[in-house]
């Protein structure tokens, strides 16, 4: 092969493929920033006595950078912040600063609540922060707060529009479906996203909460989103899987106004081509939300670690990814952490 075949446009040369041993191609990277958040979602948080890491054992701006610019070398092309809550992070718009200078990432992106968004929406776009998606389970503020234990719709409403005027555009909107608790949200969300275009997905509810309170009967599936969606709204007309990797499966509305898209990790996992890792906020590297065994980036950089090394530990964790995540199954073990202390 002839050596300048290999020099990408971005001038990274060559940039390697980080592999696992059953083939899947990670070029995806999401990082939690913080474990701290300012609501209380039952599905993530526990309610009282939250115990947050101290501020020391967070990775700094620059290790992230550090680890991002490593990752980009191996094949990360996409790299999405996430909590906790990111926007409690003093200074986020310094980290994206860094991370939009790093040459060879694609896409820039961010996962919020939208509480502090309104506040953060026009630093963040001059920061060079790409694509947002807003987490938002209701519209109703007495179903909010049954989630979220929390005030605060009408912050998240001002914010997402906040963030539209910033210039951000596609903005995805996140519900997680909860049988008994979130039925009722279906229709208003829809009709929500299309009247003012946003893209919805509904995303199934894992067991990663932090109160052991998960049940299967719990999880209210995208084939009973669709009967709804498809009663009481309009007609859904699939829509052409343009990547694999991609989780969500996508419809759009058969009279052309708007689009929706299911994430169902419970009653469809989509494991077998997941291209993910994920940096925890203290720098634990992990190959998969469920994941029981973390690598220990945070203490090889403050060690003294080469780049070299990092790069290997990267390739470790990705090497001994494990083909599904098993819930469901006799021999599942729910993680010791909760979303909140793995990023979503
Ligand atoms: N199940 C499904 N989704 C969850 N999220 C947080 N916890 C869970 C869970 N247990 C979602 C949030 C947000 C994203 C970060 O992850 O609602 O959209
Ligand atoms: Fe906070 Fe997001 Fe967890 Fe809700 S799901 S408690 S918004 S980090």
């Amino acid at each position: 092969m002839n050596f300048n075949d290999n020099i990408q446009e971005d001038g990274l040369y060559p940039r390697a493929t980080l592999s696992d041993g059953l083939g899947r191609v990670h070029t995806s990277l999401r990082i939690s920033v913080t474990d701290r958040c300012n609501i209380r979602c039952f599905y993530c948080m526990p309610l009282e006595n939250v115990e947050f890491r101290p501020r020391e054992e967070l990775l700094t701006f620059e290790e992230i950078e550090r680890f991002v610019r490593v990752g980009v070398l191996l094949g990360i092309r996409k790299v999405r912040l996430t909590g906790g809550e990111p926007l409690v992070r003093n200074n986020l718009s310094k980290l994206v600063e860094k991370l939009a200078a790093v040459p060879g990432i694609e896409e820039l992106a961010l996962t919020t609540n939208g509480i502090l968004l309104a506040e953060q929406a026009v630093s963040l776009k001059a920061a060079g922060m790409q694509r947002l998606n807003v987490s938002l389970d209701s519209l109703s503020e007495a179903t909010f707060q049954r989630i979220s234990r929390r005030s605060g719709l009408q912050r998240i409403l001002d914010g997402i529009f906040a963030a539209r005027n910033a210039g951000f555009e596609n903005i995805r909107l996140n519900a997680v479906a909860i049988r008994g608790l979130t039925e009722a949200e279906i229709v208003p969300l829809a009709q929500f996203s299309r009247e003012h275009d946003f893209e919805l997905r509904f995303i199934e509810f894992m067991p990663l909460d932090a109160e052991n309170r998960w049940q299967a009967e719990q999880v209210l599936t995208c084939a009973e989103i669709r009967r709804v969606l498809e009663q009481q709204v309009c007609s859904l007309v699939p829509k052409p899987r343009n990547d694999p990797s991609q989780p969500a499966v996508d419809f759009t509305f058969s009279d052309g106004c708007g689009t929706i898209g299911f994430i169902n990790p419970v009653s469809e996992p989509f494991c077998s081509s997941c291209n993910r890792l994920r940096l925890t906020a203290e720098g634990q590297v992990r190959n998969c939300l469920f994941s029981t065994t973390e690598w220990d980036a945070r203490d090889l950089m403050r060690s003294g670690g080469s780049d070299d090394q990092l790069r290997e530990l990267i390739r470790d964790c990705v090497m001994n990814k494990l083909p599904a995540h098993g819930v469901g199954e006799a021999d599942f073990v729910k993680p010791l952490r909760a979303m909140y202390q793995i990023g979503g």
